[in-house]
């Protein structure tokens, strides 16, 4: 979408902020049955492989209490502890409204849920992806002032047409971001943890790269929409991304403009090396070899 293009109007039932009732009591059974089993699946994963902030986040939520939360419950503690809040919303909204919400605190989050056929894969965010996957990190407080910062300079970033560079800052640490931990490496990115195939790839494979996170770096790498990643990036602390990220852009996109793409699998010079991946799974085809 174009910086200048008219923000599309929210569809039928929506809002003009583009949210939508939960309507939590119309989802059914089997539905319920689709979380608990993701949920289940996951948590035996991810003790030693997600970071702290989460376990405790997801600790703290209490998302397993009978199937797909309701926002209205989760938000209550959410509130308390970061003053954020779910909201939900149709599927992906335009790229302004979500900036707003995030700006805001308000996370916005896909109600549906994935069909039981679809389990480890899936296109578009469900209320699994969008719940378990980001909301525990919402609960830490650094990491919410992140969110909350992301969403305002994606506002400035849309209006000077620099969102393709800030998007791969999210992509690379909101979505697939990895911390280094006394006891190693640690998921922190909501895609990841909240897939069970890359919950290990991510951390197991040899494969990918992984890297150490420099902001600039970063905003110069594509990234992988339709498979596991190339390479991650890994941050020493939430506290060294939010300060990383403190500085005015501005200077950051003019040298952008300037600097070209780093293909997404190889090394630069100035690299933090922590893996020299092999690139075995994505040269061999990925998921469609696999398939
Ligand atoms: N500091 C950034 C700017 O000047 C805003 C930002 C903060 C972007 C946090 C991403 C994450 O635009
Ligand atoms: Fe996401």
């Amino acid at each position: 979408m174009s910086a200048d293009s008219p923000t599309p109007t929210p569809p039928p039932g929506a809002r003009s902020d583009w949210t939508i009732d939960q309507d939590w009591q119309a989802y059914s059974q089997s539905e319920h049955d689709v979380w608990t089993t993701l949920y289940e699946r996951q948590t035996k994963l991810l003790p030693g492989r997600a970071c702290n902030a989460f376990l405790k986040g997801l600790d703290a939520l209490d998302l397993h209490r009978g199937g797909i939360p309701e926002f209205s419950r989760i938000n209550e503690e959410l509130n308390r502890l970061t003053g954020w809040s779910v909201v939900a919303v149709p599927g992906l909204v335009p790229d302004e409204v979500f900036f707003e919400h995030l700006a805001n605190r308000r996370f916005p989050a896909g109600r549906f849920i994935r069909k039981p056929d679809e389990l480890d894969y899936l296109q578009e965010p469900d209320v699994f992806h969008d719940v378990f996957g980001h909301v525990p990190m919402l609960t830490d407080p650094t990491f919410a002032d992140y969110m909350q910062a992301y969403g305002q300079g994606g506002m400035r970033a849309l209006g000077r047409g620099q969102l393709h560079n800030l998007a791969r800052l999210y992509w690379y640490t909101v979505e697939f971001g990895l911390l280094e931990t006394s006891e190693g490496l640690r998921i922190y990115g909501a895609g990841i943890v909240s897939s069970r195939a890359e919950s290990i790839f991510a951390l197991n494979d040899p494969s990918p790269n992984r890297l150490g996170f420099d902001l600039e770096r970063v905003m110069r790498t594509p990234y992988r929409i339709d498979d596991f990643q190339q390479v991650y990036f890994v941050i020493p602390s939430l506290k060294a991304l939010l300060n990383a990220t403190l500085q005015d852009f501005e200077p950051i996109y003019q040298r952008l403009t300037q600097a070209p793409d780093i293909d997404i699998d190889v090394m630069a010079p100035g690299d933090r090396v922590f893996t020299c991946g092999t690139q075995a799974y994505a040269m061999a085809g990925g998921r469609l070899a696999s398939a």
